[in-house]
C-alpha cells in the first residue's frame, strides 16, 4: 500500500537482474513450462537460501536476541469473522479503472485520472475491487463457506494475542512475531518479484500501553532501518516517507514506508504503523472476548495499542540483489559481482580443485564434504579456474577454495576472497577455523578482507 514512485532510479536496470536471477537460479518465471502464470515466480536453489537468510537474520534480531517477543505461526486460512472484524472485507479495496478498448485494468491512481496508460483507450468510472483471494472451506461452494487467503499475517497475532499473553506469561511492552505467505489480487502487479499476488511478509505486531506508542513508533522506525543498513544495503538508498491523510491504511493511526531506491524509483520496501488499538477493540467486538490488558505495576486494565513494522522477504531479496549487483572490468572482460555480505550470501565457499584428477579430486571432496557440515558449500571442477571464479563471483559466494598440486605437497590451499580478488595460502586443517571467522568475525564489513590484490 502507499508505493509512490518518483523519477530517481538506481543505476542498475530490473532486465539484468531478472536475466541474472533466471540464469543463475535465483527465481524462475511460475509454470515456465505451460507460458507462465502472470506475476508468480518460483526461487530456485539460490533464491531459497538468500530468503532463507533474510529470514533467519529477521528472526535472530527480532526474537532470539530479544526478552520482548515472541514468535507465532499461524494458519494462512481464518474464520471469515476475521476479516469483516478486521475491516478488510468492506475496505480492503484499490478504485479500478478498466480500459473500454484494450480491456486492461489499472489502479486508478495509476490511471491518474488520464487515459489508458497502454492504448491511450478511454477509461471507465473507478469502481472498487476487494484485493482478498475468496475461496471455499469444504465441498460446498456456496456463500456460507466462503473464506479467504490472508492478506496479511497480521490478523493471526491479533487473534491469538490473549493465548500468547496466558501462556508466554509478557507484560506491555512485548511483540509477537511471524513470517508466512499473505496473497493479494493486486490489479497491477509487477516488477518482477517487487508486487506479486502471492509474496512472504515478515510482521512484528508490538503491543504498548496507549501513551507510550508514539514513542515506541519512533524506536522501531530507527531499529528497522538499522536492520537494512546492517544486512548490508547502502544507506543512500534508504529513506523514510510518511503517508499523507489520504494514503493511510484504514486501520493506521500514522504510517511510514521504509522506501529503496529500485531500479523504477524510490518505492516501500516495509511499512511501519501505529495501529492503535483499532484491531483488538474490532475482535473484541466481533467474537465477543476481552482483549484487554491488565496492568499489575499501575492496577489499570486497557486495550493495547500496537506498533507493527511489517516488512516484505520477496522485496528484501530485490534490494539485496539490486544493491549487491556490480560490475567491474578486470583483464578486458566484464567482471558481474553480487558484492553480498556474507551471511546473506546463498553459497559461502566454493571448493574448486585446480584440474579434475585422480590425485586432486579425492582431496578436494573430502575437503568439500568437511565444509559442507558448517557452510552451505559448492564444489565445481568443470571449466577453467578463472570462469569458476566468475561464476561464484555472480552468486555472490564470498570465499574459493582452490586446491593444487602443491596442495598435495603441502597440506595448504588457497583461499580466494570475491571482492577484492586477493589470495591466501593456508594449511588446509586450518580452513575450518579460517573460513569460521571471516564469515562470522566480519559479517557486516565491506572491507576486503585482504590489503594485497593478487591475480
Ligand atoms: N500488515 C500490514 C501490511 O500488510 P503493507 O504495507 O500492505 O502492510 C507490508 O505490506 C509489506 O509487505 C510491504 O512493505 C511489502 O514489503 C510487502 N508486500 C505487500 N504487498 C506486496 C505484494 N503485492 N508483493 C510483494 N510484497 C508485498
Amino acid at each position: 500500500m502507499g508505493e509512490r514512485l518518483p523519477k530517481d532510479t538506481s543505476k542498475v536496470d530490473m532486465e539484468r537482474i531478472v536475466s541474472l536471477c533466471k540464469r543463475r537460479g535465483f527465481a524462475f518465471p511460475g509454470s515456465e513450462i505451460y507460458g507462465g502464470l502472470a506475476s508468480c515466480w518460483d526461487y530456485g536453489p539460490l533464491g531459497v537460501e538468500l530468503k532463507q537468510n533474510i529470514k533467519n537474520a529477521w528472526w535472530q534480531t527480532n526474537i532470539r536476541e530479544r526478552d520482548d517477543m515472541v514468535g507465532l505461526e499461524s494458519s494462512i486460512l481464518m474464520h471469515p469473522q476475521t476479516w469483516v472484524a478486521s475491516g478488510h472485507v468492506s475496505g480492503f479495496s484499490d478504485p479500478l479503472v478498466e480500459c473500454k478498448a484494450c480491456h486492461l485494468r489499472w489502479r486508478a491512481t495509476e490511471a491518474n485520472g488520464q487515459n489508458c496508460p497502454q492504448c491511450g483507450g478511454e477509461l471507465t468510472e473507478p469502481r472498487m475491487f476487494n484485493l482478498m483471494f475468496k475461496t471455499f472451506m469444504g465441498p460446498v461452494e456456496e456463500e456460507a463457506s466462503v473464506t479467504y487467503l490472508r492478506p496479511e499475517t497480521a490478523q493471526g497475532m491479533f487473534v491469538n494475542f490473549e493465548n500468547i499473553l496466558a501462556t508466554s506469561r509478557k507484560k506491555l511492552p512485548f511483540g509477537i512475531a511471524q513470517i508466512g505467505k499473505s496473497f493479494r489480487n493486486e490489479i497491477t502487479p509487477g516488477n518482477f518479484i517487487f508486487r506479486t499476488r502471492e509474496f512472504e511478509q515478515m510482521e512484528i505486531e508490538y503491543f504498548v500501553k496507549p501513551g507510550t506508542d508514539e514513542q515506541w513508533f519512533d524506536y522501531w522506525l530507527k531499529e528497522r532501518l538499522d536492520w537494512y543498513v546492517r544486512l548490508g544495503i547502502k544507506e543512500e538508498n534508504l529513506r523514510l516517507r510518511q503517508h499523507g491523510k489520504d494514503e493511510l491504511a484504514h486501520y493506521a493511526k500514522q504510517c511510514y514506508d521504509i522506501e529503496y531506491l529500485f531500479p523504477m524509483g524510490w518505492a516501500e520496501l516495509e511499512g511501519i504503523a501505529n495501529r492503535g488499538d483499532f484491531d483488538l477493540v474490532q475482535h473484541a467486538r466481533y467474537s465477543g472476548k476481552n482483549l484487554s490488558y491488565y496492568d499489575e505495576e499501575t492496577d489499570e486494565r486497557y486495550v493495547p495499542y500496537i506498533i507493527e513494522p511489517s516488512a516484505g522477504v520477496d522485496r528484501s531479496a530485490l534490494a539485496l540483489l539490486i544493491d549487491a549487483y556490480d560490475e567491474e572490468k578486470v583483464e578486458g572482460e566484464t567482471r558481474v559481482i553480487l558484492r553480498l555480505q556474507p551471511p546473506m550470501a546463498p553459497i559461502k565457499v566454493a571448493v574448486l580443485p585446480l584440474s579434475r584428477n585422480e590425485k586432486l579430486t579425492p582431496l578436494a571432496k573430502e575437503i568439500y564434504t568437511n565444509l559442507r557440515r558448517n557452510f552451505t558449500t559448492q564444489y565445481d571442477d568443470a571449466q577453467s579456474i578463472g570462469r569458476r571464479y566468475r561464476r561464484q563471483d555472480e552468486i555472490g559466494t564470498p570465499f574459493c577454495i582452490t586446491i593444487d598440486f602443491q596442495s598435495l605437497e603441502d597440506n595448504q590451499a588457497t583461499i580466494r576472497e570475491r571482492d577484492s580478488m586477493a589470495q591466501i595460502r593456508i594449511p588446509i586443517n586450518e580452513l575450518e577455523e579460517t573460513l569460521r571467522a571471516k564469515l562470522a568475525g566480519e559479517p557486516l564489513s565491506t572491507q576486503p578482507l585482504w590489503a594485497t590484490r593478487q591475480k
